[in-house]
């Protein structure tokens, strides 16, 4: 009889009791990625000083911010998004030209297998504490003239100071922004530039102060530089 209620438990446990299969994910989550990466939002609580403490982006609104397919690509395959890092002044050196990515001082990305990176994504797309920001955007995707878009990213709004909007072409202290496209969604893009403080009190992002449809505009560059071309 035990030996039968012990196979009955394998079974339920390979065939995937729900519950219990996201209940691990969570625990599996807390334990690979927590060490690094925030998953509450109680940072926001902390002193500015928590920023420069930081290890990795936070994640506690995960499933406000990224588009679950390219998690799922991401994760088995991480590549660098950040230039100079998470916390640029501590991977920028004095060059002869300027400021000069210490890329060694970088680390890579542990990788995910297929398997888990899918059940991660599910379970990092479920954190979504910011609906409310999401659902008063007005954004609607359109279009706009790659160098009407550029001059306005570079000159007139000085994004470029911080982000690339090609590889090697703009600043390196914030997150590349020619694949923001395929890996945000649209509306958090739009969110984001509007007021950043609104995600995260300890951004190194200024608050510009931008006309709703003047964001849009950057939104729209945004995704004719990262729209993947059919
Ligand atoms: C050793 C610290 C560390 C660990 C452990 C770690 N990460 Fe990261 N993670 C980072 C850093 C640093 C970055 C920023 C990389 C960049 O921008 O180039 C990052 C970036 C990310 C991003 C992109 C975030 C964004 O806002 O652009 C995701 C998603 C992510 N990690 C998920 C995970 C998951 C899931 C795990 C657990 C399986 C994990 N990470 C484990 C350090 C870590
Ligand atoms: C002073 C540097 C700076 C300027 C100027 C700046 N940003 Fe940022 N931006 C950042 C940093 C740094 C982050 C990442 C948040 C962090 O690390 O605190 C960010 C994040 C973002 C994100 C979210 C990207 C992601 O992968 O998480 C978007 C979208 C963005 N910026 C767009 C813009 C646009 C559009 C402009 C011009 C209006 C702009 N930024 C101006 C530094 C800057």
């Amino acid at each position: 009889m035990k030996h039968l209620f012990s196979l009955g438990v394998a079974a339920m446990l390979a065939a995937g009791v729900p519950g219990a299969a996201k209940a691990d994910t969570a625990g599996d989550v807390q334990q690979q990625c927590g060490t690094c990466h925030a998953l509450t939002h109680d940072y926001a609580t902390l002193g500015i000083q928590e920023r420069a403490e930081r290890k990795a982006p936070p994640l506690d609104f995960a499933g406000n911010k990224f588009q679950r397919a390219w998690l799922v690509s991401w994760l088995q395959n991480p590549t660098r998004i950040r230039p100079a890092g998470v916390f640029p002044p501590a991977h920028v050196k004095d060059g002869p030209n300027g400021d000069v990515v210490d890329a060694a001082s970088l680390a890579e990305h542990p990788a995910v297998p297929a398997a888990q990176a899918d059940a991660m994504a599910d379970y990092l797309m479920t954190l979504k504490p910011f609906d409310d920001l999401i659902k008063a955007e007005t954004y609607q995707p359109g279009t706009i003239a790659k160098s009407m878009g550029k001059m306005n990213f570079g000159k007139f709004k000085g994004c470029d100071a911080c982000h690339q909007d090609a590889p090697n072409s703009g600043g390196v202290s914030g997150p590349e922004l020619y694949t923001a496209w395929i890996r945000l969604q649209p509306a958090f893009i739009s969110a984001y530039i509007a007021n950043p403080l609104a995600w995260d009190p300890h951004t190194l992002m200024p608050k510009g102060d931008i006309k709703a449809d003047a964001v849009h505009k950057l939104a729209d560059y945004l995704k004719v530089i990262g729209e993947k071309q059919p």
